[in-house]
This record gives structure tokens, sequence and C-alpha cells, in this order.
């Protein structure tokens, strides 16, 4: 499947990395995905589609985001929210009346899914203690990008996923955020968990 992009913004912007990462996806055909940093959603909607080509309506994805654009999270490495182009400002500001990275947004985005998805607003520090998922194969990690939260989300995703799925990590190798590196190693140092680095970029973690 290609990726696509919706006429958003999304981490995966470089030429073919979101092909790559759906054929990633696609090895382990997960039917319940979870993704810390959703953004624009548009990753979201990329494996929404994948899901429901591979397993009907019987899948399910949750997504949690701190969708704010306050200065409480400028250590978490966010991505520029505007875009260069002025008339996607244009679209989102005068035709669709949102926020393009907003809860409200991304619901939209995501709305023929609607019975399938979950989206949770909040900081995955505190989110993922206070939630249980009956059932999670995969996790893909792409939201702050601080040394502590990546630790964070790495420590509640391994529990999520009870011994069994995978862990996607993005932005390894990423210079701005040498924590995401730091937090990945230790990670897999302390539970002695091997990784595989995939496309130098992602840190991918398999459980069975
Ligand atoms: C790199 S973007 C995610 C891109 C998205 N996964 C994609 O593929 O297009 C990182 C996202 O993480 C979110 N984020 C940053 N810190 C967070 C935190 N502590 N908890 C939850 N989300 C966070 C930001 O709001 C941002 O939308």
């Amino acid at each position: 499947m290609k990726y696509k992009k919706y006429f958003r913004k999304t981490s995966l912007k470089q030429k073919n990395i979101g092909d790559l990462f759906l054929e990633e996806i696609q090895k382990n055909n997960p039917k319940s995905f979870l993704e810390i940093g959703v953004f624009h959603g548009v990753t979201a909607r990329n494996v929404c589609e994948l899901m429901n080509k591979n397993h009907g309506a019987d899948f399910s994805y949750t997504g949690i985001d701190i969708f704010d654009e306050g200065d409480e999270f400028k250590d978490e490495v966010a991505p520029v929210k505007t875009f260069n182009n002025p008339l996607k400002n244009f679209y989102f500001k005068y035709i669709k009346k949102q926020n393009p990275y907003s809860l409200e947004a991304v619901e939209d985005l995501l709305s023929k899914f609607k019975k399938n998805i979950t989206l949770l607003k909040g900081n995955s520090n505190e989110v993922l203690k206070n939630i249980e998922l009956e059932k999670v194969d995969f996790i893909f990690i792409d939201g702050g990008h601080e040394y502590n939260t990546v630790k964070n989300d790495l420590a509640h995703s391994h529990r999520l996923l009870k011994n069994k799925g995978t862990i996607l990590c993005d932005d390894l190798n990423l210079s701005q955020a040498l924590g995401v590196r730091q937090a990945i190693k230790e990670f897999s140092d302390e539970n002695k968990i091997k990784y595989e680095i995939v496309h130098e970029r992602f840190a991918k973690f398999n459980f069975n």
C-alpha cells in the first residue's frame, strides 16, 4: 500500500519512508494498533486503511497526543505546526475551518473508521499510567522526544503488550533528540531485549 499524505503534515515525509513504514507494519499484520504522537493523523489514517484492507472491520486504533501548542512541551521537539504551502493554510482556515493539529480534525480525518478508533488527548506521561488496552499488538512510539518521555512510553508499551507484539520507535538517530537513542538503549539493556534498526531511523522490538 502507498503512504498518502492527505494534504497534511507528517513525520514520515521523506521520499518513500512512509511506504517503507507501511511495509514494516504489514510484516507484523497487526489488528490492534497504538500510536503515541498522532500529530495531524496522517500515519493514523494510513495504518487504519492498511488494517481495514487486511482485517475488514475487525481492527482497532488508539492514538494519544497532547494536541497542545503551548510552551510547556517545547522540550519534546515537536514538529512545526504551520504549513509552508499557503494553499494548505487557506484550506484549513477557510474551507475546513479547523486546526489540523487538533483532536477534532484528526477525528474528522478518521471518520470513516469511527467505530474502530479511540483518540486520547493528553500527555503520554500521564495518559499511559491510566490505560489498560484489552489487546494491542503493535505500538508506534513517535510522541515526545525528551529522554524521560521516551523511557516512560517504552516502559508502558512493554507493559501493555504483555510480552506479545511489536514496538516500533521513531527517530533513533535524530541528532536534535539524543534522548530518544539513550532511552531506547537503556530500555534494551535493562530488559535484555534486543532491537533491530530499520531503515536507519526506527528501533524495532519484537516480543513473542
Ligand atoms: C513527530 S509528531 C508525530 C507524527 C505522527 N506520528 C506522524 O507519523 O505523522 C510528535 C507528536 O507527539 C506529540 N507529543 C509530544 N509530546 C507528547 C507527550 N508528552 N504526550 C503525548 N504526545 C506528545 C506532539 O504533539 C506531536 O503531535
